[in-house]
């Protein structure tokens, strides 16, 4: 699906880099440097869904911690629609707090076990939108309703409703605050197959109709394929490569994302055949494809000397 985007980006990050110090090995006692994201570019316009794919351990939720400036980068810049936020300090980014939202892989985790639903949604209306409780409930109901969700789940509490219905959740307090922009870390990885396929559809209904942006985290090039606009492949803390879904899947360049496309059945995902049948097949084959992937150096264990 392709959403026009406009001339300037709404996110750029410009040779964005976050290290990790390690402590010290036992034989050597030497502290040790994990560089988690290594000088990353790249742009997302308003509109546009950008994914970010790769294996576990790339990357990728640091990355996306970055853009929302949830950690400190080490180095390089972040723009957030012109204006440079990497160096903003907590209290200089409130206000870009309501316009930049989040939804994490795990729904259940995610929500918290002692609030019902209404006051889950309601909690950043009521923390940082400033909006009374009476009115706050009229305006949670209306954020269940575009969830896919209704008023017999106001009163419930997380652990009554299924994951998908969490998730449900978790993406109408994302929406609450009325952002421009969601990064969305892995939004169905924890989901059965077939709710997954409701979360993706209900997520790209929602980009369409609110204008939104987003940032779809995964490791999964078959959802990633479902949602975005455009791709990033993600390998040892560097985009290896980007472009149009489309383009990626016709030729991949880099030797990593042909192993990647080498994970799902890219022939029935061409041909057009259901998306859903694609998926179960890709959840299948996926620990053989785990095991063929080059790897230089161990994943997730980018370490370089201090
Ligand atoms: N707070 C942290 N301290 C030290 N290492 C971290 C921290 N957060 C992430 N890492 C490491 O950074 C690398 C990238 O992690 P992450 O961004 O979570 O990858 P992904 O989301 O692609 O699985 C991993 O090796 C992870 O162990
Ligand atoms: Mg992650």
């Amino acid at each position: 699906m392709t959403v026009s985007r406009s001339e300037a980006p709404l996110i750029e990050v410009r040779s964005l880099t976050k290290h990790f110090r390690l402590p010290g090995g036992w034989l050597t006692g030497k502290r040790r440097v994990l560089h988690a994201v290594d000088d990353v570019s790249l742009q997302v316009y308003t509109g546009e869904a950008l994914g970010i794919v790769g294996e576990s351990g790339c990357g990728k939720t640091t990355l996306g911690r970055l853009v929302l400036r949830l950690l400190d980068p080490t180095a390089g810049q972040i723009l957030f629609d012109g204006r440079e936020i990497a160096k903003l300090k907590k209290s200089e980014l409130l206000p870009l707090r309501r316009q930049m939202q989040v939804v994490f892989q795990n729904p259940q985790q995610s929500l918290s076990a002692r609030l019902r639903v209404a006051d889950i949604v309601a909690e950043p209306l009521r923390t940082v939108g400033g909006i009374a409780d009476d009115q706050s409930r009229r305006r949670v109901l209306g954020l269940l309703e575009q969830v896919g969700l209704g008023a017999q789940h106001l009163d419930r509490y997380p652990h009554e409703l299924s994951g998908g219905q969490c998730q449900r959740v978790a993406i109408a307090r994302a929406l609450a605050l009325d952002p421009v922009l969601l990064v969305l870390d892995e939004p169905t990885s924890a989901l059965d197959v077939s709710v997954q396929a409701q979360i993706l559809n209900l997520l790209v209904d929602l980009r369409q109709r609110l204008g939104l942006t987003y940032l779809f985290i995964s490791h999964d090039l078959g959802v990633v394929e479902h949602v975005c606009d455009r791709i990033a492949v993600m390998y040892l803390g560097k985009i290896v490569e980007s472009g149009p879904g489309k383009e990626i899947f016709a030729a991949p360049g880099h030797p990593y994302t042909q192993a990647l496309l080498g994970a799902i059945p890219s022939q029935m995902s061409r041909r057009g055949v259901n998306w859903l049948c694609c998926r179960v097949m890709s959840q299948v084959r996926q620990p053989a494809i785990w095991l063929s992937i080059p790897h230089p150096v161990p994943v997730g264990t980018g370490y370089l000397p201090d």
